[in-house]
């Protein structure tokens, strides 16, 4: 989807389709004389949020059709807003119009800004607009065809560079989002660590982009053996992916991603149930979007380097894999005992981790559907942080809170610690005393002493299972936001 912004005002617009709320609707109506024809279409019609009516007005006018958001007319609390700018999004996509105007930047939200509007319009539109059908054999209606090629945000010549701006970041932002939903889509027999490593080459075609990566030769001369124990028992060669972009400095310590890349998760020898196992294959989607929130980044040219490291394995059960009480000996010189090759996230991470010290980083925030446990305490509704840095926990959670991408902090304290013990090495990979998600960020907080280090357990939120089965892109827009504002934008 391409967004643009269209400086106009709304009597003069032309468009097969016009988003708008109630009240201009009825001007734009009564100045193409159709007033009563749009009256007579609204009679049932319940203007509050959630609830839309289209109404086509006679052909040849100017405005072939008015898309009608219930409620947007009100005093707005940002959460009503979402709603109706979701709702609205969701409608537009099943009409067959080629492009609209979307005039919903005009409503009035408490404490919110039209830059905010603006943007929230925008990721509402990306979210409702995605579609995956490359596997498919009938690209038709339901599985493929959207008409529509283009929103214009209507701005008048005060907002226009605001909305430009928005516009602009929207753009990018989209392309981040379709980068880490297509990526988590993709089958474990298409996307494995090759595919994830081909992908992210693909973003060196981004001015001031640049493309490594590691095999398991040059892992296990660093001493990588936590993570070379999770593609132990798999054909797939495992890679670490190393993707830098420098748009900031020569010198700015850059911000490190680091994301969970597990192509395919049935658990190793600690085999998970058969029920839904399917969904494991959106276990790289840490990765996903750090690749994502990366590629968003570098196309809206921000003024800031990012080191973004993608540990990308498959844990599978053989004869070669690891072992419930194998010990296997980290970058970082310490030992871990294995106790469960399902905790096979926090084993690939605690090395890409040691290995982002090199790239001395201001800050470090890594991205993984990490535990079960998170999605108990949270469902899915926010993603989780972890951070001992109350700057960095609250600057995450604020982009979460902005983008609508949000997320909730979660307690790191150093009482959880004491729940990772092993006889046998210096640390078990997994806790004893419930509190899964934290145990599991407690584990990769040994590793992260030589940094202000940020964990998301996105487990909940960058995916969906049920009828609406998929990558949601989260936390792209989170992450694109904090490093908007790390950036100044
Ligand atoms: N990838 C899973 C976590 C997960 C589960 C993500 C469900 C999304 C949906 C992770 O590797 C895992 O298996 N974690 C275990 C940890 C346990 C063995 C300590 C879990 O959560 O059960
Ligand atoms: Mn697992
Ligand atoms: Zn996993």
């Amino acid at each position: 989807m391409k967004y643009a912004t269209r400086i106009a005002s709304i009597a003069d617009v032309k468009t097969p389709c016009l988003v708008t709320g109630v009240s201009q609707a009825r001007r734009v109506a009564r100045a193409q004389g159709e007033l009563k024809l749009l009256d007579a279409a609204l009679r049932d019609f319940q203007d509050k949020a959630g609830k839309v009516c289209v109404v086509q007005l006679a052909a040849g006018k100017t405005v072939a059709r008015l898309l009608v958001a219930g409620g947007a007319d009100a005093d707005l609390d940002a959460a009503t807003f979402r709603k109706i700018a979701s709702t609205a999004a969701k409608t537009l996509k099943t009409l067959p119009v080629p492009q609209a105007v979307w005039a919903l930047t005009s409503a009035k939200v408490k404490n919110h800004d039209l830059h905010w509007r603006a943007s929230a319009g925008l990721s509402a539109l990306a979210n409702a607009l995605y579609q995956f059908s490359e596997h498919k054999s009938k690209k038709a209606d339901d599985n493929g065809s959207l008409t529509l090629r283009s929103v214009q945000m209507l701005a008048d010549d005060r907002g226009r560079a605001t909305v430009q701006r928005a516009v602009r970041q929207a753009n990018a932002l989209q392309q981040g989002l379709d980068l880490a939903r297509n990526l988590g889509n993709q089958p474990p027999n298409v996307c494995n660590p090759s595919y994830l490593l081909k992908e992210a080459r693909k973003l060196s075609r981004l001015e001031n982009v640049r493309v490594s990566s590691l095999d398991e030769k040059r892992m296990a001369e660093l001493g990588m053996g936590a993570f070379l124990s999770v593609t132990a028992g798999t054909e797939t060669p495992a890679r670490l992916i190393v993707v830098q972009y420098h748009g900031g400095k020569r010198g700015d310590a850059p911000i490190a991603l680091v994301g969970k890349g597990i192509t395919f998760d049935t658990g190793g020898i600690s085999l998970k149930p058969g029920a839904n196992m399917d969904e494991m294959k959106f276990d790289m989607c840490g990765a996903a979007t750090v690749l994502g929130a990366t590629r968003a980044a570098a196309e809206a040219k921000l003024p800031i380097n990012i080191v973004t490291l993608v540990a990308a394995a498959e844990n599978m059960p053989s004869g070669k894999a690891s072992r419930p009480g194998d010990i296997v000996r980290t970058m970082s010189g310490k030992t871990v005992e294995i106790l469960n090759t399902d905790a096979e996230g926090r084993l690939v991470l605690c090395d890409a981790l040691t290995y982002a010290e090199r790239f001395k980083p201001g800050a470090v925030i890594d991205v993984a559907t990490l535990t079960g446990a998170t999605i108990v305490a949270l469902g899915s509704h926010a993603s989780a942080v972890f951070s001992k840095s109350d700057e960095l926990a609250t600057a995450l959670v604020e982009a979460g809170e902005w983008s609508g991408d949000r997320a909730w902090r979660m307690p790191l304290w150093d009482e959880y610690q004491e729940s990772l013990k092993s006889n046998f090495a210096d640390i078990p990979n997994i806790g004893s005393a419930g509190a899964g998600a934290i145990t599991a960020a407690c584990f990769l907080a040994r590793f992260t002493g030589k940094y202000t280090w940020a964990h998301m357990d996105v487990a909940g939120s960058a995916f969906q299972g049920g009828a609406a089965k998929g990558a949601t892109g989260r936390p792209v827009g989170l992450l694109f936001r904090y490093l908007c504002q790390q950036a100044g934008r």
